[in-house]
């Protein structure tokens, strides 16, 4: 049987696709303030610039492509069962051909209906706008987890993270919770690996840095994997 690998990825991941993170200079939330853009308060305030914000970041979607991270992540699959638990809203790991993916902040390509959150669409088009309603009328928001709302999908990322034999964070500044809080979850003795350019905080004492960015940093991370398959 294939050991359990778990990987829990962040906006670090899909940077060489050219989409931005939000920490990093230059990120989304020194572009932005993310209570006028992703919270339920500023959807009752300004829907419109809400729609505008996840509007271009849909728009940019459409034009990216998985990198060598994504699919080398992928390429995983031959020796183990991995499981990604991702804080992304974009499916570039699904692209690269990943087939198990969780989305904790939900998931850019699908849009649901504002009063009843079973109601959930997949979009053919990058732009959502005012107007656009679902089939009992109300109109449809974003499938994103705003702050300040719950993350439902957390209870199921615990279980995928207990169940790890190793466990890779990469490209995740670690400053969300409750995505952060995973990493409490894995089994002692478990081996982790961290990829990130930048020199993160040590967390766990057995980790193992891959001091790159995701493309160089997964193909590292396959040949320390060797040995474990
Ligand atoms: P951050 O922007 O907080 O962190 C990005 C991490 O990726 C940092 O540690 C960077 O050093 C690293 N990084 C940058 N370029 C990289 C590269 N090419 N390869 C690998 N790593 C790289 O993004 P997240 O941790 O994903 O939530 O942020 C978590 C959540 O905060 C997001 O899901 C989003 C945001 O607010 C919501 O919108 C709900």
């Amino acid at each position: 049987m294939k050991k359990k690998l778990v990987i829990l990825s962040g906006a670090g991941i899909s940077q060489e696709s050219g989409l931005k993170t939000f920490r990093d200079m230059g990120g989304l939330w020194e572009q932005y303030d993310v209570t006028e853009v992703a919270s339920p308060e500023a959807w009752q305030r300004n829907p419109e610039l809400v729609l505008k914000f996840y509007n271009e970041r849909r728009r940019q979607l459409w034009e990216a492509e998985p990198n060598e991270g994504h699919k080398g992540i992928a390429s995983l699959e031959d020796w183990f069962d991995v499981e990604v638990i991702t804080q992304n809203v974009d499916d570039l790991h699904e692209q690269a051909g990943s087939s198990k993916v969780l989305h904790l902040h939900g998931e850019l390509r699908k849009a649901r209906s504002s009063s009843d959150p079973g109601l959930i669409y997949t979009l053919t088009h990058w732009e959502l706008n005012l107007g656009d309603k679902c089939a009992k009328g109300s109109q449809l928001r974003p499938h994103i987890v705003w702050f300040g709302e719950m993350v439902t999908e957390i209870s199921n990322a615990i279980s995928v993270a207990q169940k790890a034999d190793i466990f890779v964070v990469v490209g995740t500044s670690l400053m969300v919770y409750p995505a952060a809080s995973l990493i409490n979850y894995i089994r002692p003795g478990t081996p982790v690996f961290v990829i990130d350019p930048h020199s993160p905080e040590v967390f766990y004492k057995e980790v193992v840095y891959i001091q790159e960015k995701a493309g160089k940093g997964v193909s590292i991370l396959k040949r320390e994997l060797e040995k474990f398959k």
